[in-house]
């Protein structure tokens, strides 16, 4: 059986963080477009340019370039065993976009994991976030702390950056944009039966344990 996912929440709900475990256990790719469109902005590429006034104020760059992006991707030969998609669709247009992608590529939809986390406790995860300079990682300054101090447990490295969009001007608008959007796509992917809930605001370990038993179930 393949395995097509979304993974689904508002910004710091843990996404990232699920879906390396995720990915790790099904060796499915991890498609998140936040990670493209930081990669083209450090590459500076015509789109990253374009990506990055929006990424900046926190709004969501729009849908022709996100569409476009995730159905070239879609199309590669390694999405045939599954797929695990982090943080698209967020708009309604993006949500029907990717029915028609996915149909024509044959490769439908099994399942929508929503990581549902009150908002109340995202500014402290976005905050509190950093970054291996080196590899990638993330961390949390209180809920996920390198086994050695200031050492990625990763790749061994020590420097460690924040992100450009967690600085405290752009998260309030990040997380008010994302969460006006979030409600029509739980129900659109409710109406389609798709959508799984887990509790996002349990430990990193509990909420992969969750998923997991939804994922075996499938
Ligand atoms: P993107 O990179 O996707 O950002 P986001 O949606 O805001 O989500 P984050 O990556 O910030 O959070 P996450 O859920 O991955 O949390 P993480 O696991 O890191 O997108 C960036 C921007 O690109 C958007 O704002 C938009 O401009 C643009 N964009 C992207 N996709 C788009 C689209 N489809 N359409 C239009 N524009 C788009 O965890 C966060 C922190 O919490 C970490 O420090 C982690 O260690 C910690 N943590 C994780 N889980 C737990 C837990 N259970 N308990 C305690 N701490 C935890
Ligand atoms: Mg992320």
């Amino acid at each position: 059986m393949t395995m097509n996912l979304i993974l689904m929440g508002l910004p710091g709900a843990g996404k990232g963080t699920q879906a390396e475990t995720i990915i790790k256990n099904y060796g499915i790719p991890h498609i998140s477009t936040g990670d493209i469109f930081r990669a083209a902005i450090k590459n500076q590429t015509e789109m990253g340019i374009k990506a990055k006034q929006y990424i900046d104020k926190g709004n969501l760059v729009p849908d022709d370039v996100t569409c476009g992006i995730v159905k070239d991707r879609l199309a590669q030969d390694d999405t045939k065993k599954g797929y695990m998609l982090d943080g698209f669709p967020r708009t309604l247009d993006q949500a029907n976009a990717l029915q028609k992608i996915s149909s024509d590529l044959d490769r439908p939809l099994d399942a929508v994991i929503n990581i549902d986390v009150d908002p109340k406790i995202l500014i402290d995860r976005l905050s509190g976030r950093f970054i291996c300079k080196n590899c990638g990682a993330t961390y949390h300054k209180l809920y996920k702390k390198p086994k050695v101090d200031n050492t990625c447990d990763i790749c061994g490295g020590h420097e460690f950056y924040q992100r450009s969009d967690d600085k405290p001007e752009t998260v309030k608008n990040r997380l008010d944009v994302n969460i006006k959007m979030n409600t029509p796509l739980i129900d659109f992917y409710k109406g389609l039966d798709l959508l799984y809930t887990v509790d996002g605001s349990q430990n990193i370990d509990n909420v992969t344990e969750d998923i997991d038993k939804i994922l075996k179930n499938l």
